[in-house]
């Protein structure tokens, strides 16, 4: 198992290929994330969105990267071995009042830098996040029910699944994929407690 040290919004940890570190991606990741969303795409395994199908620009994702950590309820966090960004996790709270609770994930690791501890590094850094922050209570995600990957590793960071929707996408040869739909509570301490956003 490897260790975790903190420093401000740094997270380290020494996984199989080398030291990791997880932090706020930054604009000028841009195109380097840029191309590690277009390779996981290319693989056409684990996403919905088919590669001629991603619209996003380098400048988009750096106004995304941007907006995203300018928000209370989200972060886009870059992962980076010996200094390369091959990795990244966003964690969406809702905009709505009452999504506000509620952040999606959406995890990628370039397939070189999988199996030696990124993908665990990042989930790591997200779960720690959302438990201090003040306003996440929840995590959850979509993951095709296919994924045994990635579904052995949210269970590993405490999610469990809350549904399943079978034939839920449909690919270009006629076969179709099932959907599962995870999640985990989060408690910090400025979490509200049971019932507490409606407590008159
Ligand atoms: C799913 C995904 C994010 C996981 O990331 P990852 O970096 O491969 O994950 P990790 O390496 O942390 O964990 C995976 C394995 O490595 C092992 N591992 C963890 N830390 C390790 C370390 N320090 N050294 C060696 N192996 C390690 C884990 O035990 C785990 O093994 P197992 O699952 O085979 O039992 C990544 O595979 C990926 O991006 N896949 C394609 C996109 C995708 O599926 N995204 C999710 C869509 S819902």
């Amino acid at each position: 198992m490897f260790s975790f040290g903190r420093g401000g919004r740094r997270w380290r940890a020494d996984t199989g290929l080398g030291r990791v570190i997880v932090e706020d991606a930054r604009p000028d990741d841009a195109a380097a994330l840029l191309g590690v969303h277009s390779e996981v795409l290319e693989e056409g395994l684990y996403f919905i969105t088919e590669p001629d199908e991603l619209t996003e620009s380098v400048a988009s994702k750096a106004a995304l990267i941007r907006d995203l950590n300018r928000r209370p309820n989200a972060r886009f966090f870059v992962a980076r071995l010996e200094g390369e960004a091959v990795g990244m996790l966003l964690v969406q709270g809702g905009n709505l009042r009452r999504l506000h609770h509620n952040a999606r994930i959406e995890i990628y690791v370039a397939a070189r830098a999988r199996g030696a501890g990124v993908g665990s590094a990042l989930m790591s850094s997200c779960v720690e996040w959302a438990t201090e922050n003040p306003i996440i209570t929840k995590l959850s995600l979509n993951v095709f029910a296919h994924n045994v990957r990635a579904i052995k590793l949210y269970e590993r960071f405490g999610f469990t699944r809350e549904g399943y929707r079978a034939r839920e996408y449909r690919l270009a040869d006629g076969r179709y994929l099932d959907d599962v739909l995870m999640s985990r509570a989060v408690e910090g301490d400025g979490a509200a407690g049971e019932g507490g956003a409606f407590s008159a």
